[in-house]
């Protein structure tokens, strides 16, 4: 099979931790029988530095002409970087948001899954890591806040600045369908998350899940407020299988569910359109503190890559072998300074790489 891969480095450790995932893949495909186009372009800062703006229509066009698109990671120091000088269209933020928008990216599949390998590193009571967790968080990710019109306005004197959060039906529908067909092929279970006791937004969300929810007799649906959501992602993680969910409130429970695997440089994530093409990320940040310095973990990019096998072109062996191997060299002890263990007695135990090692170790156990 030719897979046509457009790839976006972006910016911090974005080029690093591509670069891994592409060894990745070119061990998946020759021992498979694959052949893999792919094609960078700039986004982010990178592009800013080129071209001025966060995201050119060429690039764009470039995306569209690919199969899927596989993305490190964009921005840098917000306090720091010259980019964030630049006007807020002009940030490396917004050519993520333009590139979403443009490919109509509006479910974002963000699993958070405790490795048993690294159950040490969950900041949790020992009883709730001991009992394990494995959720995907289905955000919304094309609406809501992130897309409402927003201005700030001098009134008597005042600045008075708005942001509006605006949903349809068809918007909550199309992402609500993608979350029960997806607990249908895990545990069978949605928490469809909300503020509905304050926000009409959230009540239409109520609503519309309730009536996808009737061609799914065979998922469980509960509704839950998101601010005790929040609160059960601590106490007790394990009771989530689909947490599905609007832009905004996605945007934080998902930063806050993979801070509680303790592992942030492991999670992958998906953004998909109702095609098979989609945009594959990890769950984390471009780190531009630890850009160019070979310590990045580029674990959670090639598990991007895994998803981006397995839900755009349908190669779950393919898929599978690469977790496999991701698991195998956790099992071998080896790891990135991130992923190290807290305790020194068992850390000495551990065999520290760099990002161009564990790439290059997965690929070899492909
Ligand atoms: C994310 C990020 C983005 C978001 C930022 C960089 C615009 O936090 O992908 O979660 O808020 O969606
Ligand atoms: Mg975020």
């Amino acid at each position: 099979m030719e897979l046509k891969i457009t790839c976006i480095p972006g910016d911090g450790i974005g080029p690093e931790i591509v670069t891994e995932a592409k060894k990745v893949l070119n061990s998946v495909a020759a021992k498979y029988g694959h052949t893999i186009l792919t094609k960078d372009i700039l986004m982010g800062g990178a592009s800013i530095d080129v071209h001025g703006i966060p995201l050119t229509d060429e690039a764009i066009a470039d995306a569209k002409a690919a199969d899927a698109v596989l993305m490190g990671s964009i921005g840098g120091n917000t306090t720091t970087s010259p980019w964030y000088k630049l006007s807020p269209e002009k940030r490396p933020e917004s050519g993520l948001l333009k590139i979403r928008k443009a490919l109509n990216l509006f479910a974002n599949l963000r699993p958070a899954v405790l490795y048993d390998e690294l159950a040490d590193a969950c900041p949790l009571k020992k009883e709730t890591s001991e009992a394990g967790f494995d959720m995907m968080i289905m955000r919304e990710l094309t609406g809501g806040l992130y897309f409402g019109e927003r201005k700030t306005v001098t009134e008597n004197g005042k600045r008075v600045a708005t942001d509006t959060l605006t949903y349809s039906e068809d918007e909550i529908r199309r992402i609500a369908v993608k979350g029960f067909d997806i607990a249908r092929k895990r545990r069978h279970k949605v928490t469809s998350v909300d503020k509905a006791n304050v926000l009409d937004s959230s009540r239409l969300w109520r609503n519309v899940v309730e009536e996808v929810a009737k061609d799914y007799s065979d998922v469980t649906l509960e509704h839950m407020l998101v601010d005790n959501c929040a609160m059960q992602l601590v106490k007790d993680p394990g009771q989530f299988d689909v947490i599905l969910t609007e832009n905004m409130f996605g945007d934080i429970l998902s930063d806050e569910a993979s801070m509680v695997t303790g592992s942030i440089g492991m999670l992958a994530s998906a953004s998909l359109n109702d095609t098979k093409f989609g945009l594959y990320e990890p769950s984390h940040g471009s780190a531009p503190d630890i850009a160019g310095q070979d310590i990045a973990n580029p674990i959670a990019t090639i598990l991007s890559a895994a998803m981006m096998l397995r839900y755009s072109f349908d190669l779950d062996k393919e898929a599978d072998a690469i977790e496999a191997a991701v698991k195998q060299v956790l099992k071998e002890n080896y790891r990135t300074v991130d992923i190290m263990p807290q305790d020194s007695a068992k850390a000495s135990q551990m065999k520290k790489v760099g990002c161009r090692e564990m790439g290059s170790l997965i690929a070899e156990r492909i």
